[in-house]
């Protein structure tokens, strides 16, 4: 493992050295490096520091070149404009600086230095209840987020906050008791068996409990059984408990995602702590007794009619609710896992939720300066229409479908782009599954997290345009002339002399560790999308610009090849990253 400095960090270094040598009162100004398209970097520092320091921006401009003469990386500096630099970087240093990253594995990305602990909850379907979009998008985020964090050194423990606890399984836990009969088998065999079976149940749970007010009673009943720990009722609520476990992880399967049992902590997992969890935060006056209920007030925080919201910690009537639970976890990560991240990829629908249940740990000290809590809020999922996905009938899309119709229509695709039949069936059905899927997660991936966005099947699936599938075929584009370049062997050339796209390619390439780094410390997957679309596109326009296997000599053959290697791989680890699988051939 060696990390390899980017060029863009080495230059910024250069800059920034120089310009406190030119003007030491300038102190460690940043000399606001980006890539440009006039040179390969505009430094751009010195308009706002000669705004600052009352001088002439083009003058410091000047006096910063004279500190910095042109040398193995910098092959050309001057000032442009009314006082920006132009920066160009030598042909050589690319290839050198690209060679070192193509030696380690980790194509030269660091790891964190002093690496921390985040706890993060995403993936968190309900039990006895079918997936809808919104259990996708916390499920797709979370899991590139915890991609993007442990490669980056962070130690990260995963927990699917299931909901698994609350009053509507007493009246499921009674019908079942009633009704033995309908759960009697081992386990299903099937995801989709199991999430029949407690349709089936719910459905006819609720009708009872509807139309027969003893039942209601009895099921009232049964929850106060459930709380107490009755061990015949605990054993029927492990039977629904289980049952949805075999649907979630059908779908998360399906979704070409590892969830482990280990990190399925639900609510019920924090059953324990939350009589306690409520006498701390009363003792301390975090807390108030509010006609019967346990209650947090915010100075902030109204309802319409102007009266204050508080946080409901425990009913008037004894019961815990979901605050109650949320506190307890804060307590279980922070103290017994260690966490100093607490991640929350949940939708933003809960954002008060979450901002009241924040502020109530910081109150009492479960949160501070050194363990802090972020809800990575998802905007809602649109149909075509703009609104709220719907079925027609106006119910919540069920998830399974989503994704079946998406390989189906991936499926579709590779089939049509297969003309001369090269693939076999199953290698169809395999590839139109991780591309199907892959769409599905890209799409979700290339917004920022808080947008809303349309989940459009037909956009998703195109060849063109920022989708998953133009840069699974951009890799499998590669990796094919890769395969046809028999006995010659990509080689780094830095002798040799780079074409524009060449560079271009090059710089974006160098970038992936700075990339990264943004990503994983803004919990921001969008951020790695956005670079791979573009690094796929500089792939295009190099390709289309600079003949490989006919390039003029068998040097320049050698040392794109190598352009294209590295570009495969980073493309290959960048999308391994998102959760997306990337084919060898389409
Ligand atoms: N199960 C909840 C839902 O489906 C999400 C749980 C979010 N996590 C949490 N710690 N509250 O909306």
């Amino acid at each position: 493992m060696a990390s390899v400095p980017s060029l863009a960090a080495l230059v910024h270094q250069r800059v920034a050295d120089a310009l406190s040598a030119a003007l030491p009162e300038a102190g460690s100004a940043d000399p606001l490096l980006r890539r440009s398209d006039r040179a390969d970097f505009q430094a751009n520092g010195m308009l706002a520091l000669a705004k600052k320091l009352k001088g002439n921006p083009r003058e410091l401009a000047g006096k910063v070149v004279e500190q910095l003469p042109a040398g193995e990386v910098i092959s050309e500096i001057e000032v442009s404009g009314p006082g920006f630099l132009n920066i160009t970087i030598a042909d050589r240093a690319i290839i050198q600086t690209l060679a070192a990253r193509a030696e380690d594995e980790r194509l030269g990305v660091p790891t964190a230095e002093k690496p921390g602990v985040t706890v993060i909850d995403y993936a968190q379907p309900n039990v006895a209840k079918e997936m809808h979009v919104g259990h996708l998008r916390s499920a797709v985020i979370g899991d590139a987020v915890v991609k993007i964090l442990e490669f980056s050194g962070e130690k990260v423990i995963r927990r699917h906050h299931i909901g698994d606890w609350g009053t509507q399984f007493g009246m499921l836990i009674q019908y079942l008791m009633e009704h033995p009969h309908e759960l009697d088998h081992k386990h299903a065999d099937s995801g989709e068996e199991a999430m029949s079976n407690l349709n089936r149940l719910y459905k006819a749970a609720r009708a009872m409990f509807d139309a027969d007010a003893e039942f209601k009673e009895r099921a009232r009943r049964r929850v106060v059984d459930l709380q107490a720990g009755d061990e015949q009722t605990l054993a029927l609520w492990k039977k629904f408990v289980d049952e949805s476990k075999i649907y979630f992880y059908s779908v998360f399967e399906k979704l070409d995602m590892e969830i482990r049992d280990p990190d399925v902590v639900g609510e019920s997992g924090y059953n324990d702590m939350l009589a306690e969890t409520c006498r701390l935060l009363e003792e301390s006056g975090v807390a108030v007794r509010s006609e019967g209920a346990l209650c947090v007030f915010f100075d902030d925080i109204k309802g319409p009619d102007g009266n204050p919201v508080p946080l409901i910690v425990q009913k008037s009537d004894g019961g815990f609710g979901y605050a109650a639970t949320d506190l307890s976890a804060i307590r279980d990560r922070v103290r017994n896992l260690g966490a100093d991240t607490l991640l929350y990829v949940v939708d933003a629908r809960q954002s008060l939720h979450f901002k009241m249940v924040f502020e109530t740990a910081r109150r009492i000290g479960w949160l501070n300066d050194q363990v802090h809590a972020v809800q990575l809020a998802f905007g809602t999922v649109l149909g075509k229409d703009g609104k709220p996905f719907k079925t027609r009938e106006g119910e919540t899309v069920r998830l399974v479908d989503l994704l079946d119709e998406a390989i189906e229509r991936a499926t579709a695709v590779v089939r049509e782009k297969d003309a001369q039949g090269r693939l076999t069936e199953e290698e169809i059905a395999e590839r139109g599954a991780q591309v199907g899927i892959g769409a599905v997660k890209y799409a979700d991936l290339s917004t920022s997290a808080s947008r809303d966005y349309k989940f459009d099947l037909d956009q998703m699936v195109s060849l063109n345009g920022d989708t998953s599938v133009y840069l699974q075929y951009a890799y499998a584009r590669i990796r094919s002339i890769l395969r046809k370049a028999g006995d010659l062997a990509p080689q780094a050339h830095p002798e040799l002399s780079l074409a524009p796209a060449e560079r271009a390619l090059g710089l974006h390439v160098d970038q992936f560790a700075e990339t990264l780094a943004d990503a994983a410390s803004d919990h921001a997957p969008h951020k790695l999308a956005a670079y791979l679309y573009q690094l796929a596109s500089l792939y295009t326009t190099f390709y289309d610009q600079c003949p490989v296997l006919k390039a003029e000599t068998p040097e320049m053959v050698q040392n794109r090849l190598f352009l294209c290697e590295l570009t495969a791989r980073t493309l290959h680890q960048g999308m391994a990253l998102l959760g997306i699988r990337t084919p060898e051939r389409l």
